[in-house]
């Protein structure tokens, strides 16, 4: 998945999760939920936040001006011939955002440390691949569909649990007259790249870990993985291309591992001193194409974080800025047009430390548990948290956590009196909901 995750401990804190969230749900919305206009029944893994939903009906990706919306469309404009949807609703079963991708039983991405779940039957999307099955099933051999997904995470600048992707996909005929076109739009495709003033590195070879599949012929494969690296690399000339800086993009391909794709890769780019995954790909597994009853066919799929490539685009510097609603932030772009963003003036922080040991007879408090905690009190009054410290007592082997909470808002100054009425809140759901015992 391409945000980095942390699986540790995933299976720390069920107890404390559910009865935050029982409390949680059921204060606000008693035993259902109702998203989009409909209701939904809550059980004993919901965990989805009055935060989290208050996001699913906003749909900025569509929002003319937005930045993430115009960043839609100049993709979609550089695949012309393609299909592009950008309506599907995020609930989505786990069978067809984890299962009908051939994601394992047992794979962490699953868990409800990491995903957001209405109830057992349905959750919020983690990824657009999640709609793989269902567009091809339609007979869509060439198409982009761009929607916000859900992953819990931590919180900081350029991570928030609400973020929107584009999935891409273009399949062939799996025969000579298919191969044949895939050869001419390679050579179509080099001929442009030649005039590039980026640099790519990419890998030589695929490694055994990383194989073709054993239902293709290997040269088909590997034509398309070529396809791939060559129209994603055009898209990235066709972003990254036009910048003024002097020095030339960097793009890296690594290899990577998806269930859905094998071939698999990443793809990388060097900004501000650090290498940023900004997508990942590779060759359709031959069972998605089953499933979606499309024979004879090879192809490719990508799907790649919008709010990242928008962040360097638009020199956004914080991902909360997506959800703002202050003039000063959305007056600033036009429609089609990619523009630096201006920073206005930036309101004080204040930090808040709390410290707590853990109760005795369960692990410790989840990061990610903390963090939709602090975020549905505060909301994106937060702008990070981190874990300062953490110990065990030598002699009573109990537990501690210190979490350190930066509150600052984008577009106000914060009083004292309200940020300790945010910080009390925090604290007395720690205490009512995990049952820590605050230090
Ligand atoms: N869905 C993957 C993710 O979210 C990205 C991906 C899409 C990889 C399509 C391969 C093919 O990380």
């Amino acid at each position: 998945m391409i945000q980095p995750r942390v699986f540790s401990a995933i299976q720390s804190c069920r107890y404390a999760y559910r009865s935050f969230f029982s409390s949680a749900i059921t204060s606000k919305y008693g035993h259902t939920l109702e998203i989009l206009g409909d209701q939904y029944p809550t059980d004993e893994i919901t965990n989805v936040t009055p935060a989290i939903l208050s996001k699913i009906p906003l749909r900025v990706h569509t929002q003319v001006g937005h930045p993430l919306s115009t960043l839609r469309s100049i993709i979609e404009s550089h695949y012309p011939d393609f299909s592009h949807l950008s309506s599907f609703s995020p609930l989505v079963t786990p069978f067809k955002n984890f299962d009908e991708l051939s994601f394992p039983k047992d794979h962490p991405g699953r868990s409800v440390t990491d995903s957001y779940y209405i109830n057992k039957n349905l959750m919020l999307r983690t990824h657009t691949s999640a709609h793989e099955v269902e567009v091809f099933s339609k007979g869509e051999d060439r198409w982009l569909l761009t929607a916000d997904v859900y992953r819990r995470d931590e919180i900081d600048g350029s991570h928030y649990p609400v973020f929107h992707q584009m999935e891409g996909a273009r399949l062939y005929s799996a025969d000579a007259s298919g191969m044949k076109e895939v050869e001419e739009d390679n050579e179509r495709l080099s001929r442009h790249l030649e005039t590039s003033n980026i640099v790519i590195e990419d890998i030589p070879h695929i490694s055994p870990t990383n194989p073709v599949q054993q239902t293709h012929d290997p040269r088909h494969s590997e034509l398309v993985a070529k396809n791939l690296k060559l129209s994603l690399n055009g898209l990235l000339l066709r972003l990254f291309g036009g910048s003024n800086s002097e020095e030339p993009l960097r793009v890296r391909w690594i290899e990577a591992y998806f269930p859905f794709t094998s071939p698999s890769f990443e793809v990388e780019v060097f900004f501000r001193g650090k290498w940023l995954e900004i997508l990942g790909c590779g060759v359709v597994i031959q069972s998605t194409l089953d499933t979606s009853n499309v024979q004879g066919k090879i192809g490719w799929a990508f799907g790649l974080g919008l709010e990242r490539i928008a962040m360097i685009l638009y020199s956004i510097p914080d991902i909360r800025l997506f959800w703002s609603t202050d003039t000063r932030f959305l007056s600033q772009f036009k429609a089609g047009e990619i523009t630096t963003f201006k920073p206005y003036s930036k309101f004080p922080s204040c930090f808040k430390d709390v410290s707590f040991w853990n109760p005795q007879d369960s692990a410790p408090l989840h990061d990610n548990d903390f963090c939709d905690l602090v975020r549905d009190v505060a909301g994106d009054l937060v702008e990070d948290v981190k874990m300062i410290d953490s110990f065990v007592h030598p002699k009573t082997n109990r537990s501690s956590s210190c979490y350190r909470i930066n509150y600052r808002s984008m577009e106000r100054s914060l009083s004292n009196e309200e940020v300790n009425g945010l910080q009390k809140n925090v604290v007395s759901r720690l205490t009512d909901v995990f049952r820590v015992e605050i230090r």
